[in-house]
């Protein structure tokens, strides 16, 4: 009997494979929703601490659990000292991801609960997850820029003990409010590469650690959250506001990808991206010469790129592309981009996976087989 032939999605391009209450990703308007609420009153009047509790309880706490939740995310900061023995030994090697991604494979051998996979014990791991990665980061970081190792302090917020981590001494309240907004437009993104990929790896029934680890690895690559770094890299290759124009068009003309613009699903504005434009507008009067710089070559390629691909070709700034010149002027190295971002994405990832072990379904996708069948076997010594 003859097949029928597969329908190949392509990139799994406009394929639904589960529900989920956790957020939505409205491409066409250009509006994003956690638990229902739009990004831009999140941003406004909440705190990394309460989007976490929201992303992992499914609702907004009253101001006890909010506390009570902060105390414990506090509680979790400290990192086991083999943990900053390996971190130390592999410094200096730019591999930040790596080691980023080593870090929590080996923190999940030390967790008593790594295979303990009641709701309880996930609901623990990720608080633990959340906060550990965040000091882990601020490890790498503050390893990189030869600060040495701080320890984490439980009496500042989240996005304080990150800076404080990384520069070893307390941040100025409006970078680290700059932070924390960024930390919450980094939370969740619905069903992206990185957070599929810790579906994929949950979906075996894998723990919470490895399943964060799998989407760590997704979330390095340049097409996903390594295109902030990139991004940056090209606003200070560009080096000169005067130098923008030539450069976007001759990087277009010969069919390169400009980082921190386009997105499969927003066809328009991320709203994200228009956030961190407001952080971008209040530092562009800075008194450093090289934030102003790379603010004004971004804005001029904003434009640019609006009038050249926006309108026409549904490709806009994303939430990468601002980025890097905030956390430029938060005092972050740019190696450093990528593993912040995946400790903002972890309430998100480990929300996902919680969710989906409720209804868990194996993840196993079809491949449209296009090689040959039948083939006469040759032994070795015949060929
Ligand atoms: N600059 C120039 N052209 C672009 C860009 C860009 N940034 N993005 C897409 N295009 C073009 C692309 O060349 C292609 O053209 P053609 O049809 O002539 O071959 C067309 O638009 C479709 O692009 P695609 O890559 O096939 O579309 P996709 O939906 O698979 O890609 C994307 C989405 C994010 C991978 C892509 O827009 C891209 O590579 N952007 C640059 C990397 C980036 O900024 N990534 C961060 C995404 S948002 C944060 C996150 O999720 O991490």
């Amino acid at each position: 009997m003859e097949e029928k032939p597969n329908e190949v999605h392509y990139g799994l391009e406009g394929v639904y494979f589960t529900d989920s209450k956790i957020s939505k990703v409205d491409g066409i308007n250009g509006r994003l929703y956690y638990r229902g609420y739009a990004i831009e009153d999140i941003a406004k009047y909440s705190s990394f601490e309460e989007t976490c509790y929201l992303l992992l309880y499914g609702r907004l706490p009253k101001k006890e659990e909010l506390d009570s939740f902060s105390k414990a995310m506090a509680a979790e900061r400290d990192l086991p000292d083999f943990i900053m023995d390996m971190i130390s030994k592999l410094s200096g090697r730019e591999k930040q991801m790596h080691i980023l991604s080593a870090a929590l494979s080996a923190l999940s051998a030390f967790d008593p609960e790594t295979e303990d996979q009641s709701p309880g014990a996930n609901m623990r791991k990720s608080i633990r997850l959340i906060s550990k990665l965040s000091s882990i980061v601020a490890a790498i970081g503050s390893a990189a820029l030869g600060n040495g190792y701080t320890k984490p302090s439980k009496d500042l917020s989240h996005a304080e003990n990150f800076l404080y981590m990384l520069a070893g001494k307390k941040p100025d309240a409006g970078k680290a409010r700059m932070l924390d907004k960024m930390l919450m437009l980094h939370a969740e993104h619905s069903s992206n590469a990185s957070t599929f990929a810790c579906l994929v790896s949950a979906s075996t029934l894998s723990d919470i650690y490895l399943s964060v680890v799998a989407g760590i690895s997704a979330l390095k690559g340049p097409l996903h959250g390594g295109a902030d770094e990139n991004a940056l890299a090209m606003l200070h290759e560009i080096g000169n506001p005067g130098n923008t124009e030539e450069y976007i068009e001759q990087a277009l003309a010969g069919k390169k990808k400009i980082m921190g613009f386009g997105h499969r699903v927003y066809k328009t504005y991320d709203p994200r991206a228009r956030i961190i434009k407001e952080s971008l507008m209040e530092i562009m009067n800075s008194s450093d010469e090289d934030v102003k710089n790379v603010t004004s070559i971004a804005l001029r390629a904003e434009k640019l790129m609006i009038d050249k691909l926006g309108k026409t070709h549904g490709i806009w700034p994303n939430v990468d592309f601002f980025s890097g010149p905030v956390y430029e002027y938060l005092g972050i190295p740019s190696g450093l981009f990528t593993p912040l971002f995946a400790a903002s994405r972890i309430p998100g990832w480990c929300a996902h996976i919680m969710e989906y072990w409720q209804n868990n379904k194996l993840l196993r996708p079809l491949e449209n087989y296009t090689g040959e069948i039948g083939l006469k076997f040759v032994k070795i010594e015949d060929r």
